[in-house]
């Protein structure tokens, strides 16, 4: 463990209102109370750096993209940076041995401590023969790290549910994080590629709680999970309307109208686009006139990807969906509610608090 992140929130001239604005903002995302900012910021300055070891298998190293480039210098790109990462091959300056032997310094110096994350899927195939770092397959790499690691994030689809490289013939046996290893707390942050304010949300809420945030009954946070991009997409009230672009550059298009008919996957995909956005916020798929391809759901590129539509009918989605979104956003104010509990109680045996930050 590194020193606490109110000090390197400090060096690097982060404002306690900006920290403050940012912990709200994240409070208001996760569903929790207008009062849990304040505790969220609490916890998360008085915490301590955890050692991150991040695998990267089988994988195009667009979640790698996607995380790293996306938000800085935002506060989230300092949260992100405030994690002790101290292995990513993509990242890091060393190379080949002095790599592996970081990885292995790491993985044995804060045995039991470390957050393991992964993006890519796991072949099987040939004995694993499909992806090998330093001679070494895929899988036997994964079930080493995961040996001390005291909680997993699984980031991006591929290492969720085993993506693109999983897609029909599947040619490598390529598998998800969750479908080798049972005996870690797995977290399953999809998207092809994940949108980066929901990685560093579970981040925060890890730093904040210790723990990893309450889960749907795909292992993905309920936070930013809990709905369809379709319960929130501002297309919904011409689908509702049975108003839907017919080709991509027709009246229909031209006017925003639903994309349900051009293969549009948001009502069976739950994933935050449609309120988080990308970019800082700038669009989202269907904003720039595209349908959802279901990116965050298992099997997604089978289930018909790039414009093929969904062959359910229409009226039983846009009664169906809504129901279940009630039920599970009960679940995820209860649960995180109660976290915020033990993240109030946590910090106050703190020494450092929110008032050591710059003003
Ligand atoms: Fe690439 Fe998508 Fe797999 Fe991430 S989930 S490694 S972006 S194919
Ligand atoms: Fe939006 Fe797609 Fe739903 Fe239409 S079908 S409202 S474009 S999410
Ligand atoms: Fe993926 Fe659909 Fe969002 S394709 S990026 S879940 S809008």
């Amino acid at each position: 463990m590194q020193g606490p992140l109110i000090e390197s929130l400090v060096r690097q001239g982060v404002s306690r209102r900006t920290f403050l604005k940012y912990c709200a903002t994240l409070a208001s995302m996760m569903a929790l109370p207008p009062t849990a900012g304040r505790a969220m910021a609490a916890a998360m300055a008085a915490s301590r750096r955890p050692s991150v070891i991040w695998l990267p298998f089988q994988e195009c190293t667009g979640c790698t993209e996607s995380i790293t480039r996306s938000h800085s210098p935002t506060i989230e790109g300092m949260i992100f940076d405030l994690i002790s990462l101290d292995y990513q091959e993509t990242l890091m300056a060393a190379a080949g041995f002095q790599a592996e032997q970081a990885r292995h310094s790491a993985m044995k110096d804060n045995f039991g401590k470390y957050l393991l994350i992964v993006d890519g899927s796991i072949p099987l195939g040939q004995n694993g023969a499909y992806s090998c770092i330093g001679g070494r397959s895929n899988v036997d790499i994964l079930k080493e790290a995961a040996e001390g690691a005291a909680a997993i994030i699984a980031m991006g689809t591929c290492a969720s549910y085993g993506g693109i490289p999983k897609a029909n013939p599947n040619p490598t046996g390529a598998v998800s994080v969750s479908d080798l290893i049972k005996n870690k707390p797995i977290v399953n942050i999809p998207g092809c590629p994940p949108i980066p304010v929901v990685m560093t949300g579970v981040l925060a809420h890890y730093l904040t709680f210790g723990s990893l945030p309450d889960l749907d009954d795909k292992g993905r946070p309920k936070a930013f999970f809990g709905e369809t991009i379709h319960d929130r997409c501002y297309r919904r009230p011409f689908y509702d309307q049975g108003k839907f672009a017919k080709t991509f550059d027709d009246e229909g298009a031209r006017n925003g109208w639903c994309l349900f008919e051009l293969g549009c996957k948001g009502p069976v995909t739950h994933n935050a686009c449609a309120t988080v956005k990308w970019n800082g916020g700038t669009s989202w798929p269907v904003e720039s006139g595209h349908g959802c391809l279901g990116c965050s759901e298992p099997d997604f590129w089978d289930a018909g990807g790039f414009y093929k539509a969904l062959s359910v009918p229409a009226d039983p989605l846009r009664n169906g969906a809504a129901a279940a979104v009630v039920g599970a956003g009960t679940g995820v104010a209860v649960g995180i509610a109660n976290r915020v509990k033990q993240g109030s109680a946590r910090s106050s045996h703190e020494t450092t608090t929110l008032d050591d930050l710059e003003k």
